[in-house]
């Protein structure tokens, strides 16, 4: 029996982001793309024997991710174990969860989501639960919108309130992506509730997009230049509303030649795409030393869902 497992798990960014209107549970309806790219978090968990879960948070803004109960991994760990319920003496015991952040916290790029995914893999290995994905997709959904896609991964349209996926054709090749981190996080409930207001007060459009076909074309056909071009998400107007200083962070890597750029998600990382690696690691250095962001780093995608790593003997 294995004493530890542990799980790599991507960053997602979102192609296309549609927003419908607030549902009476809260959520709003989306049409997005999701992209997962190659910066990773990896989280190790392993029998705790007697004792309660507990987590510990190194790396990449860990000083601002919940040590305690209310860490998502955390929460994905007790949705795993009542969706299953006892199997077993040595089933579903408490465990020690360590998490290494690569992934910016509260930064727009599905963090949390993707150590609770991470958790999710981890323990389904340790536990051997036999959910199968689409069992494990429906814990995932519980304990987070976007945790279903951190489990898999590659590019895929979410509906629903993120949690509906369907895999997206893939084309050839790899996109490569610049990664802009600001100075600072947004709030994602907040994010939703100022783009409700901002089209309330009538300064956002109320947009009822459909998955763009465009987007898709262009994913399907591996062309960056059209990719860049149909790139969209209804979430940047509110995070740039709350976070003004991200038009400079996307008017620097627009002027630097990226062939497109967006606000991640809720924000407030920002995205650019390049056309090649080359064009990426340049784009990157040149858009650092306009310091229009924290740091920047380069990634590309679509990459692989949370993967139990091998064990090291
Ligand atoms: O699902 P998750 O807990 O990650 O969502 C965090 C918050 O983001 C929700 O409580 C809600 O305010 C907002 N949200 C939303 N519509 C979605 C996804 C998230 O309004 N489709």
């Amino acid at each position: 029996m294995n004493i530890s497992v542990s799980v790599r798990v991507p960053a997602k960014i979102n192609l296309q982001l549609a927003v419908g209107p607030l549902r009476p549970d809260g959520y709003h309806d989306l049409v997005t793309v999701f992209h997962a790219v190659s910066l990773y978090d990896e989280v190790t968990v392993a029998p705790a024997g007697d004792g309660n879960d507990s987590v510990t948070v190194a790396g990449e803004g860990a000083p601002d991710v919940p040590a305690d109960a209310g860490n998502l991994a955390l929460r994905a760990v007790r949705a795993l174990r009542s969706a299953v319920g006892e199997q077993g003496a040595d089933w579903g015991g408490p465990v020690r969860v360590a998490i290494t952040k690569r992934i910016p916290v509260a930064a727009g790029m599905a963090g949390g989501s993707a150590d609770a995914a991470a958790a999710l893999a981890a323990c389904d290995e340790l536990w051997q639960t036999r959910l199968g994905p689409a069992g494990l997709g429906r814990v995932a959904a519980q304990v987070g919108s976007d945790v279903p896609f951190s489990l898999l991964g590659g590019t895929a349209i979410g509906r629903g309130r993120g949690e509906q996926l369907t895999p997206a054709a893939a084309g050839p090749g790899q996109f490569h992506w610049v990664l802009a981190y600001a100075a600072g996080s947004l709030s994602t409930p907040l994010v939703y509730k100022t783009l409700d207001q901002l089209r309330a007060d009538g300064e956002v459009p109320v947009a009822a997009a459909g998955l763009s076909e465009e987007l898709m074309a262009a994913l399907a056909a591996g062309d960056a230049a059209r990719l860049g071009a149909a790139l969209s998400n209804d979430l940047q107007a509110p995070a740039l509303h709350l976070f003004p200083a991200l038009r400079q962070t996307l008017a620097a890597g627009r002027a630097l030649g990226a062939l497109g750029g967006l606000v991640s998600g809720s924000g407030p990382a920002c995205f650019f795409l390049a056309r090649d690696a080359a064009h990426g690691a340049g784009l990157a250095d040149a858009l650092a030393a306009t310091g229009a962001c924290r740091a920047v780093t380069t990634a590309a995608g679509p990459a692989a869902g949370a993967t139990v790593l091998p064990t090291v003997a």
